[in-house]
């Protein structure tokens, strides 16, 4: 299936091509970022949507049953990246619903049966990255990989860690200090990963985590962050999912909180993919909302005006942005800690989406993320904070005008209410209890499975000799 398949950069400018088995998460030619691309000609690709339909009524029984049951591979003539079946890795991710919120339209004044939930918390580890860890485990497997590293705000951990478990690779996560809900830290531990937690906050982690497995490439150590294209294949499906939910009408509207901006971009491909085969008629509009303590890609596409322009985008505003950074020595800053990050490794490509879907940025307080995501709770089943940065924006959109009540709109709820219960008890009681700032045990684990976090200073060689990994 896979000849028609192959890794792409993504400026047009560019263009330079590369074998699906290559492992790479950069252009080798020009840095840029990688699309996986297809030749949909050579492949057997479905003349409507319908098609998946039956699959899901199946739910899982029949001879390829395994692969139906997933609600990432259910899809996978639109992600033929793989030679054979047999190499997909699954655990039954993205069986997540779609439901409209009536009541909480009301409350925020959009017209009953125009808003819409899409619950990735209903994810087998709590978040939507499920979606993405099925596609880069399976093309893991396919480059042979043994170990396979993030560095996370919590969620990429707590699903890297469960699939690795369960595909027999050894799990690396890399953890700012402090700054990881309990929820998501205690997913890493239990699945048994090996959880460093640096000194520094998420961008930090990803700069040494890309250090190790991008330059020491000895160390055999697969990125699972979501730089790497594979990862982006299976968030495409939560589309998809929305598509299917919706009679494969698209809404108007969809909006998603943007932290390295790999969702968004998913999703911006999905759509010019869909247009391309002719499967949709219309691509719905994107809202992606920042965090006011994180809001580099608000920064850059609102206030400087920074857009795609085929590839040919201003980079220099985002360098200065950036400079401007490390010269203050500013750390990004929000309760919704899974959007903690400043320099969202897929701008690029999220700027792209924004173009294809006719889209637009928001920022949004803490204070309107905690108000947020305590009326999801109250008039459905309820998200963690960074999720409900999408119900705040849409807030925000129809006091503008942007969005109208009568629009409809699907608000992405990413993770799972349960991830951080500290927030919720600190809204709901004011009592904090904060995360701790250094993991180092405070006596003695006494569990036959204990795997405590290790600390680790930001020094790259104090991390190497923490992985442990011999011969290098
Ligand atoms: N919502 C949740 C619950 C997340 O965990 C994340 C990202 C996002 C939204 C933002 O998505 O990065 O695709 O724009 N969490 C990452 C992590 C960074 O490490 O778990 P994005």
């Amino acid at each position: 299936m896979n000849d028609a398949a192959y890794q792409q950069c993504i400026h047009p400018a560019c263009e330079e091509k590369y074998p699906i088995t290559d492992i790479r998460v950069s252009c080798g030619k020009c840095g840029g970022l990688l699309d996986i691309r297809y030749d949909w000609s050579k492949l057997p690709t479905p003349k409507n949507l319908n098609f998946f339909e039956h699959r899901w009524s199946t739910k899982g029984i029949g001879s390829d049953g395994r692969l139906d049951f997933s609600g990432v591979w259910r899809f996978r003539e639109l992600m033929p990246f793989y030679r054979t079946e047999a190499d997909i890795v699954t655990i039954g991710e993205g069986r997540t619903v779609l439901q409209q919120a009536d009541l909480l339209a009301r409350e925020i004044g959009v017209k009953a049966g125009k808003l819409m939930l899409q619950y990735e918390g209903l994810n087998p580890s709590g978040s939507f990255k499920d979606n993405g860890m099925a596609a880069a485990f399976t093309h893991a497997r396919i480059v042979g990989a043994k170990r396979v590293a993030c560095a996370s705000t919590g969620n990429t951990s707590a699903s890297l860690a469960m699939f690795a478990s369960l595909a027999q690779m050894r799990g690396i996560v890399f953890i700012g200090s402090g700054r990881i809900s309990f929820g998501k830290l205690s997913q890493a531990l239990d699945y048994g990963a090996l959880t460093l937690q640096i000194q520094g906050d998420f961008d930090a982690c990803l700069r040494r985590i890309r250090q190790i497995a991008v330059d020491r490439p000895k160390m055999g150590i697969y990125l699972m962050n979501s730089v790497n294209p594979f990862r982006l294949e299976g968030q495409k499906s939560i589309m998809f999912r929305v598509l299917e939910a919706m009679d494969w009408r698209s809404p108007d509207w969809i909006i998603v909180p943007g932290g390295n901006l790999g969702n968004c971009s998913a999703f911006g491909k999905a759509f010019s993919e869909l247009k391309e085969l002719g499967l949709i008629q219309k691509i719905p509009r994107l809202a992606v909302i920042n965090a006011t303590g994180a809001n580099t890609l608000n920064e850059v596409f609102t206030r400087q005006g920074v857009r795609w322009n085929n590839g040919q985008y201003d980079a220099t505003v985002v360098q200065k942005l950036y400079a401007g950074m490390d010269e203050s020595n500013y750390s990004p800053h929000t309760v919704a800690s899974a959007i903690e990050i400043s320099r969202p490794v897929n701008l690029p490509k999220a700027l792209r989406a924004l173009d294809v879907m006719n889209g637009v940025v928001r920022e949004v307080s803490d204070e309107e993320i905690l108000e947020h995501r305590a009326l999801v709770a109250r008039y459905g089943f309820g998200c963690e904070p960074a999720s409900a940065a999408s119900v705040a924006g849409l807030r925000k959109l129809l006091a503008e005008q942007v969005i109208s009540p009568d629009e409809s709109v699907v608000c992405i709820l990413t993770g799972h209410e349960l991830k951080d219960p500290n927030v919720t008890v600190k809204y709901h009681t004011g009592v904090d209890m904060k995360s701790v700032q250094d993991l180092a045990p405070r006596s003695e684990p006494h569990g036959k499975l204990s795997n405590p976090p290790v600390q680790v200073e930001d020094d790259l060689e104090a991390i190497i000799r923490a992985i442990g990994v011999e011969g290098i």
